[in-house]
């Protein structure tokens, strides 16, 4: 018997090849329908894949997520992994270029799901960004814990206010992204259950179609960064983490779990932070062959035991990601070398340079 039909929105991106992944390999057998802007990606994406999965896999044009009709590609669909989010650091216009997009994305994937007599459950990736206080430190609150019950302050009018300032904006339009999800299912009381997870910076494999030197990832090519000869270490903004595939798997994990509530918000994280300080040393430890490669003056900064950093940045509660979905959070050194290994793999291939 065919598994039940998972709907994954923005399939090309970085995380969502993770979901894919995740959705594939979960023992229920899901079928995944994927949406993309364009079709010129397809070949690239099942090439990934085994002949078995490629047959589990349809995927759909849908222009924008923000405004098409969602009808079509709602089909027979239970579960929906909407991924897909405007991530742009350098927007001209933050009201136009990420809030609204961000905001309408969410709700019309919301409104089509809610006419659908098929769909049971809606997983939303948010972001640390809609939990964090940046006025209180953000990460930088040693003893600090963000629990489910924290909220990013800043509002749609101090974002507008900001103008392009990327970071800032995106921060405020993950929030009110994930803010409109559970109005709605209070105020529209649809027959799907709602989550939305909320990591901080996620690291993993490069997995995602179309991928080259040039437009790698913001994580993925901070990484890389670090083994590009550069003049000067990167600077530590946000010093938590969580790994693609635990992220990943939490979404698709939600689909299996009984009886969820209406709305549910599921911090995730590693268990531990991390610095580029901590970065480089374990790359010199790992790969004495690159240590040729790391940041200008690496030898003078780097540490090698994550203990070091105990105790200096905020920590996030994942009890309900552990207790509810059986997310088992790796490390950073294993996130790392994953991070790393594939990078070093990518970088054989024939296109990733021109
Ligand atoms: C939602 O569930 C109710 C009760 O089972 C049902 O009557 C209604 O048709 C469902 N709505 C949709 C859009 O399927
Ligand atoms: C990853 O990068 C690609 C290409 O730059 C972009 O389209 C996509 O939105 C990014 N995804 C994430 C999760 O950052
Ligand atoms: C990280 O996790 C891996 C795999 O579980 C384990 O082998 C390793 O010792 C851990 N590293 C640290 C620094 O905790
Ligand atoms: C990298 O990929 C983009 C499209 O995703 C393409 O426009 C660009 O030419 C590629 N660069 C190289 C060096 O292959």
């Amino acid at each position: 018997m065919a598994g039940d039909l998972v709907l994954i929105t923005g399939i090309t991106g970085f995380l969502s090849a993770h979901v894919l992944d995740a959705a594939l390999t979960a023992p229920q057998q899901y079928r995944v329908r994927g949406t993309l802007r364009s079709a010129s990606k397809k070949e690239a994406l099942l090439a990934r894949l085994t002949p078995a999965q490629r047959e589990r896999v349809q995927l759909v044009e849908v222009k924008d997520t923000a405004t098409c009709d969602l009808t079509e590609a709602l089909k027979d669909v239970k579960y929906v992994a909407h991924v897909a989010s405007p991530y742009q650091l350098n927007v001209e216009d933050a009201e136009r270029d990420l809030l609204k997009p961000a905001i309408e994305g969410t709700l019309n994937l919301l409104r089509y799901a809610a006419k659908s007599s098929t769909v049971e459950r809606v997983a939303v990736t948010s972001s640390f960004a809609a939990v964090t206080d940046f006025s209180k430190g953000g990460p930088n609150r040693p003893g600090y814990t963000y629990t489910a019950e924290d909220w990013n302050p800043s509002t749609f009018d101090d974002a507008v206010k900001m103008g392009g300032a990327g970071a800032f904006s995106y921060s405020v339009s993950k929030k009110l992204a994930e803010q409109a999800l559970y109005d709605f299912v209070q105020k529209e009381k649809p027959n799907f259950t709602a989550a939305a997870f909320n990591p901080p910076m996620i690291y993993g494999a490069t997995l995602q179609p179309g991928v080259n030197a040039s437009n790698l990832n913001t994580s993925s090519k901070t990484v890389y960064g670090l083994i590009s000869g550069a003049e000067a270490m990167p600077e530590n903004r946000l010093p938590l983490f969580c790994n693609a595939q635990d992220v990943a798997q939490a979404h698709v994990a939600y689909f299996a779990i009984p009886s969820p509530p209406k709305t549910r918000r599921y911090l995730l994280s590693g268990p531990e932070p991390y610095t580029w300080e901590l970065a480089v040393g374990q790359i010199a430890e790992d790969h004495p062959e690159l240590k040729s490669r790391l940041p200008k003056g690496w030898e003078s900064v780097a540490i090698t035991d994550p203990s070091q950093l105990e105790g200096k940045y905020a920590t996030l509660d994942t009890s309900l990601a552990q207790k509810e979905l059986g997310i088992e959070f790796k490390n950073w050194s294993t996130t790392l070398k994953e991070t790393l290994t594939s990078l070093l793999s990518l970088e054989e291939s024939s296109d990733w340079k021109a």
